[in-house]
């Protein structure tokens, strides 16, 4: 992990489903506001990593489906599989090491004599991972048994049981927590262990992310029964893993509060910004909360007040131009007006911004390069600007925030509006 020079201040590492992802959640608020918090204060000098069960096609699946944040690290397939970076540059590694005591042909052969278990889908089949459903009175028998009958084939397999319907045969060295130890060691080798590491699932695959020393973590609200269980056997004791009273990301962001991990109020939390100052210098914000105010004037959910307008346009540097990505050049002032128009045309209409990847590089003694993902969801119509602002501080007696410059935005591949009529950030 080459992005941070140093230890990551934050690594959190969240299990998808559930967690993370709130599917009873249609409008995906909690992952909205965990996505503005941790692009507001954390983007730049933490890491956030996916450990999911969910193989590679099933994880690309639910990305394109909810608004998930790009992770630093994927760990997928109940930690059978690692990548790094966006473009997912798998660690061969860790697969080359989980090749000890496994033998996947011998677990299909052995697995087949038991009637009970139904196969999962062929693309939750992994070279390190046999998938199966089975009724929660039959598991744990089975997993004894079985759990025998491979030893005795010489194997060191481990079967997990995961929201009381899922089982999951690895070998023993994976798991999602053994895939965090992995990382963490290799951290330590680079001299780059995270400050603070908060491990975050809601079923049985994450049990294991509980156990490694030295991490904080939670469980959220809605945690599995079997989660629960073990940490009442394993771990009540620990004064570092607390139940969540929040669900899912919600939970997430509650445990940054609770272990003081940095800041814990998410941006989409706060109603009006005028009102409630936020003193935190921090680039990611200033971008994080400009187009939260954007979603809000489209969706009507602040009052369509002049102050506001003019609030605007004194943060938008008067000559500047924003190139938006069919290539129209248009200046910044005219953009607000065009906002300006545009307000409460969203309102009642499934309609979210939320920015990702945002990275800064400082260019001059007051002047930054921030780059960022600006995606748009209207309707079902998602598109992505890949944005770069300049940034400078306000040349006011007392600085207290940053004039926007200049702005320029292109499409991220295959993503292209089909309405273009507006020009407008
Ligand atoms: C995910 C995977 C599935 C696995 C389950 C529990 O749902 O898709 O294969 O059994 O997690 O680990
Ligand atoms: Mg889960």
């Amino acid at each position: 992990m080459d992005r941070l020079s140093g230890s990551a201040r934050l690594m959190i590492v969240s299990d998808l489903d559930s967690t993370m992802v709130d599917h009873d959640d249609p409008e995906n608020l909690s992952l909205l506001r965990f996505n503005a918090l941790w692009e507001a204060y954390y983007r730049h000098d933490s890491l956030l990593v996916f450990s999911t069960g969910r193989s590679p096609t099933s994880y690309k699946r639910l990305r394109n489906r909810k608004p998930l944040l790009t992770p630093d690290i994927t760990i997928m397939s109940v930690g059978t599989e690692i990548t790094y970076g966006e473009s997912m540059v798998p660690d061969n590694s860790w697969t080359q090491y989980l090749n000890q005591k496994w033998n996947r042909d011998i677990v299909i052969e052995e697995t087949a004599k038991f009637p009970q278990l139904t196969p999962q889908s062929e693309s939750e089949q992994r070279p390190h991972k046999v998938s199966f459903f089975v009724e929660e009175v039959k598991a744990m028998e089975i997993m004894n048994v079985l759990s025998e009958r491979l030893e005795k084939c010489g194997l060191d397999v481990k079967i997990i049981y995961s929201s009381g319907i899922a089982l999951d045969i690895l070998p023993q060295g994976a798991g999602k927590g053994q895939a965090l130890a992995y990382l963490l060691k290799n951290f330590k080798v680079d001299g780059k262990v995270p400050i603070n590491t908060l491990v975050c699932g809601d079923s049985g695959n994450d049990a294991e992310l509980f156990s490694i020393p030295e991490v904080y973590g939670v469980m959220v609200s809605n945690s599995q029964e079997e989660l629960l269980q073990w940490y009442a056997q394993n771990a009540k004791n620990n004064p570092n893993i607390i139940h969540a009273t929040e669900r899912c990301a919600d939970g997430i962001i509650q445990a940054i509060g609770n272990f003081c991990l940095g800041p814990n109020v998410s941006p989409r939390a706060i109603k009006d910004f005028q009102k409630c100052k936020v003193d935190i210098f921090s680039l990611g914000h200033e971008v994080v909360k400009f187009y939260l105010f954007y979603e809000r004037w489209r969706r009507a959910e602040v009052v369509s007040s002049e102050q506001y307008v003019q609030n605007l346009k004194s943060v938008f540097y008067p000559l500047g131009i924003f190139v938006h990505p069919s290539g129209v050049e248009q200046p910044f002032h005219q953009c607000i007006d065009s906002m300006t128009r545009l307000y409460g045309d969203k309102q009642g209409h499934r309609f979210r911004i939320w920015v990702d990847r945002v990275s800064c590089a400082q260019i001059g003694s007051d002047t930054w390069l921030v780059k960022f993902d600006k995606w748009e969801l209207s309707g079902d119509e998602l598109q992505c600007g890949v944005t770069t602002v300049l940034l400078s501080l306000k040349q006011a007696e007392v600085p207290d925030g940053f004039t926007w410059v200049h702005m320029h935005q292109t499409w991220l591949d295959g993503s292209r509006a089909r309405d273009q009529t507006v020009i407008c950030f």
